[in-house]
């Protein structure tokens, strides 16, 4: 085991839509490092489904893009975020026509989606594989660029901050990030840069049931945290309503686009319920609205799912539209074209995150954070459907667009070397795998679409207990990902509980029992950490 140190111009940490795009986009003469946790193609953006929402139709508008998303957010739509968003919604189509991803309904060819909340056709697709045709070309272009180096199967430990290595780059008390601790192959790397961006993405895996990928444990929010950024809005957790209720494929999405098609939701006496919760809407209100009313209806009839009728939509359509869904239930003996779909929700996208500009900025000179692990409003609280996948591109071009073309050289920079000190291999890997199920069910069962001050202050007092056995194994164990994963996404959960517990009233993806009405003016929940 050896350590080592690395310089680099640009740290993208993650290799999702974000952290490509913005890789793609800086100028050729910057040097990139592009640490992914996994091997590439990978992020939630592979599994992303629905699609791309841009407004380029001629029925469609920025103004009507712009409603509609704050109409779904709740309230609290940063507005100026979310008009710098959706305006560069045609310039990111293009750009990624230019990395040669052309998507369904972009200009002149075929025709886009539509999912709840959207009031026109907007969401551009490759049929239900959106994320994965985008996560492929721009994971190839990355490889093929001459100053772009991939390291896959890296993972970044913690952020290297000039408050700890090198005071005096701290400047009228604002801080600086100078790069990376990276564990690769149990050596610790420091790599120095002279812009880091985090493009980490999300944390569904705090959650026992989730759409999201093995590896979307929260690092990069967790990192900052540490680090004494701003994290906000964490309450705002989006639970998908339909993904598919089966033992063996508990993880599987089922994409919202067939409900724009048509496909409508039952319980399993047979009622469409939609219509005793939003009977204007119905399947299309937005996601907090479907996924409450699902909820509601599995405890009033004690049932563990719903059903997602797709079948008028035939054979042909659903195998030629929508065939990663139609593979998907297939490959469990369901026909979709024969009968409705088992669904339930499942946790699928973290609103809240790293406070961060549309340009990625953040309170720490050197460090931008972008795509699912920042917040910058844009969602307020609740996304749109397929308004992920825009912010993530347009976030990481703007963050191109303004990383100088000049950065401060990492040669002037210097950190310790990761210190292994007395530290021992991890010999009871049940201490890891235990925390892990307690931290997702505590977070399923009691901070879940409903929630209420008595469970929220009882998962809190569970999670402190297992933060703190975390930490004891962190400060003991030789570092490995499953570890340092573990004590990521516990951080998240208790960003999560403890965001939950000071809104006081219910908003958006966050519905209090105790605190049900919503209150003046909108508030951002901020929990930062005192260093
Ligand atoms: O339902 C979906 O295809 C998901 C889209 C999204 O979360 O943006």
């Amino acid at each position: 085991m050896s350590n080592g140190v690395i310089e680099t111009d640009v740290l993208i940490l993650g290799a999702g839509m974000a952290g490509l795009t913005c890789a793609l986009s800086l100028p050729s003469e910057l040097e990139i490092l592009l640490v992914s946790k996994m091997p590439m193609p990978t992020g939630s953006t592979y599994l992303a489904q629905g699609g791309l929402a841009a407004a380029i139709s001629e029925d469609d508008s920025f103004k009507l893009h712009l409603e509609d998303t704050i109409n779904a957010g709740g309230g609290l739509v940063n507005e100026e975020a979310a008009i710098d968003i959706i305006s560069a919604g045609p310039r990111l189509v293009r750009q990624l026509s230019s990395w040669g991803v052309n998507l369904e309904g972009s200009f002149g060819k075929g025709k886009s989606g539509i999912e709840g909340g959207h009031s026109v056709r907007r969401v551009l697709h490759h049929k239900d594989r959106t994320g994965r045709l985008i996560s492929e070309v721009l994971s190839e272009c990355s490889l093929e660029r001459g100053n772009i180096t991939v390291m896959e199967g890296a993972f970044a430990v913690n952020l290297l901050t000039a408050s700890r290595e090198m005071p005096e780059l701290v400047e009228n008390a604002v801080d600086r990030c100078i790069g990376a601790h990276i564990l690769q192959n149990g050596t610790i790397l420091t790599v120095l840069a002279g812009e880091t961006v985090i493009a980490t993405g999300g944390s569904g895996k705090v959650y026992r049931y989730t759409s999201n990928q093995d590896s979307s444990t929260g690092d990069g929010i967790a990192m900052a945290y540490r680090a004494g950024l701003p994290i906000i809005n964490m309450e705002f957790y989006q639970f998908h309503p339909t993904c598919l209720f089966h033992p063996d494929k508990r993880n599987f999405l089922i994409t919202e686009a067939l409900r724009g098609e048509g496909a409508v939701l039952l319980n399993l006496e047979g009622e469409r319920f939609m219509e005793n919760y939003d009977p204007q809407r119905m399947e299309l209100a937005p996601r907090d609205i479907v996924a409450r009313a699902i909820d509601s209806e599995m405890k009033r009839l004690g049932n563990d799912h719903v059903l997602l009728d797709a079948t008028h939509l035939g054979r042909e359509k659903l195998t030629i539209s929508f065939p990663e869904v139609t593979n998907g239930v297939t490959s469990v003996g369901i026909i979709p074209w024969e009968e409705p779909i088992p669904v339930v929700p499942a946790a699928h996208y973290t609103v809240g995150g790293i406070d961060a500009q549309t340009d990625g900025k953040t309170a720490m000179n050197g460090l931008r954070a972008i795509g699912e692990a920042s917040c910058t409003g844009f969602h307020g609280a609740n996304r749109l459907g397929s308004n992920s996948l825009l912010e993530a591109g347009v976030m990481g071009l703007k963050a191109a667009d303004s990383i100088p073309g000049t950065l401060m050289d990492p040669d002037s920079f210097h950190a310790r070397d990761w210190s292994f000190g007395r530290a021992e291999p991890l010999m009871e890997n049940v201490l890891v795998d235990y925390a892990w199920s307690a931290l997702r069910n505590v977070m399923w069962d009691y901070v879940g679409i409903v929630r209420s001050d008595r469970r929220l202050h009882r998962a809190l007092r569970i999670i402190d207990v297992l933060a703190g056995e975390i930490e004891a194994d962190y400060w003991t164990m030789l570092p490995v990902i499953g570890l340092l994963e573990l004590r990521n996404i516990c951080t998240v959960g208790r960003i999560i509980v403890k965001s939950a517990l000071r809104r006081r009233e219910s908003r958006g993806l966050h519905f209090s029992l105790d605190c049900p009405e919503t209150k003046q003016p909108p508030r951002d929940t901020v929990i930062k950490l005192m260093l």
